[in-house]
This record gives C-alpha cells, structure tokens and sequence, in this order.
C-alpha cells in the first residue's frame, strides 16, 4: 500500500479524470502519464465530444492512445458506466483542462454525459472534485460559475503560470500544475518541487 496517498476504504486509489474541449488537453494527458506511475492508482479516463474535436488541433495524438493511458477507459455517453453511480466508490474526480460548457455542467447538476454524471456523483456523495477551468478573458458568467464550483465543494484550480519554479520549457510549467493537482489527492509527482 502506497504511503503517501489519502485515507481510503481501499487499498488502492481510483480516480476519475475527465478531459473536456477547452484548450490545453495536453494538461490531461500529462496527469494520466503521473498517475500512471503510482502502480496501485486506478484511473477511469472520460473524454467528453468537444475534448476529442480538440485533440487533433493542439497534440497528435489519437483517442485510443489517450485512453491507453490510462487503466479503464469509459465512453462519454455509456452512462451505465461505474463511475456513474455512487456505490462505486472513489477518491474523487479531476476535470482537466474544463471547458466552459462543462464548468456551467458541473455547477447546474446537467448531466447529460457521463463526465458530467461522474463529477455530479462525486459532489453528492462530497468527494474531491479538482477542476482546471480554461479560457482566457473571464466573463462575469465564467467567474460566476467558478464560484458556485468553489462554494460546492470543488477545488478551483486554472491552469496559471508559476515562475516562482524557474521553468525553461512548457513542459516545466505543464509538471507543475500536475504536481499541483496530484497534491490535492496527497500523491507526489517527481516533475514537481514544493516550495521549501
Ligand atoms: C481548438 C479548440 C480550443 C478550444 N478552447 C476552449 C477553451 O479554452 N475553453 C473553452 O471553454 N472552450 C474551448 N473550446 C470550445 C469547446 O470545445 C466547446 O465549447 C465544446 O462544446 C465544449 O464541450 P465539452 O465541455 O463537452 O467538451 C475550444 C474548441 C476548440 C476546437
């Protein structure tokens, strides 16, 4: 049994990364790539239509490759999937990077993929839910919308530049807001220094 993760009810954790269409799908693909290194982490990947629209423009990589990364793939409509329901027991949820579409999902409870069910599952049954809300500027309803998020529960976490760290390449900055999501579940990253 890992040492550093979170109390749970089980030996190993599970965690729902949910990658919607807004830019930056990079983002989780690279959290997928860290939670893959903790051997006795359990990833259930969703991938919304609007994050698969938005693969081909910003990596080259293929929907089977992602979902290959991680250990059990769901399909965004199949909504009798496990994470579809709360007798499925799980850490808690990540949605990186979360479009607009899917950040005013989340804080309406309008479920109608089974990303959007598995983030409302995980807010009723007051699980860890990590959103990397992206766009760039912020409507009054976008900042609206990450309010309700926060005063529901989930962690706010945009993906913001950090140059406290020093970093030489995108990558750099890429493995620090990993680190930072992987901090919110108690898991370290090696791409990542807490600040001492
Ligand atoms: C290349 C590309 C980049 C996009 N970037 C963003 C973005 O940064 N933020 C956002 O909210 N929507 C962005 N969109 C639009 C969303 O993909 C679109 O609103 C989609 O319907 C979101 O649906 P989903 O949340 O179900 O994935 C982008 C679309 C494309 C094709």
């Amino acid at each position: 049994m890992n040492q550093d993760k979170t109390p749970g009810l089980r030996s190993t954790m599970r965690i729902i990364v949910g990658i919607s269409g807004a830019s930056g799908v990079i983002l989780g693909v690279n959290l997928l790539k860290a939670l893959a290194q903790h051997t006795d982490c359990e990833t259930h990947l969703v991938v919304t239509e609007g994050a698969q629209a938005t693969f081909p423009y910003e990596t080259g990589m293929r929907l089977d490759e992602v979902a290959r990364l991680s250990t059990h793939y769901h399909a965004i409509n199949d909504m009798a999937a496990p994470i579809s329901s709360g007798s499925f027991i799980t850490d808690g949820m990540v949605i990186v990077p979360c479009s607009m579409k899917t950040l005013a999902g989340v804080v309406t409870g309008y479920s109608d993929n089974l990303l959007l069910r598995a983030a409302d599952v995980c807010l009723k049954e007051r699980r860890r839910v990590v959103l990397v809300p992206r766009e760039m500027p912020l409507s009054s309803i976008h900042l609206g919308n990450m309010l309700k998020a926060s005063r529901h529960g989930c962690v706010v976490m945009p993906p913001m530049m950090t140059f406290y760290n020093k970093p030489q390449t995108i990558q750099d900055m890429i493995d620090n807001l990993t680190g930072r999501i992987m901090m919110a579940f108690g898991l370290s990253f090696p791409g990542f220094a807490p600040w001492k």
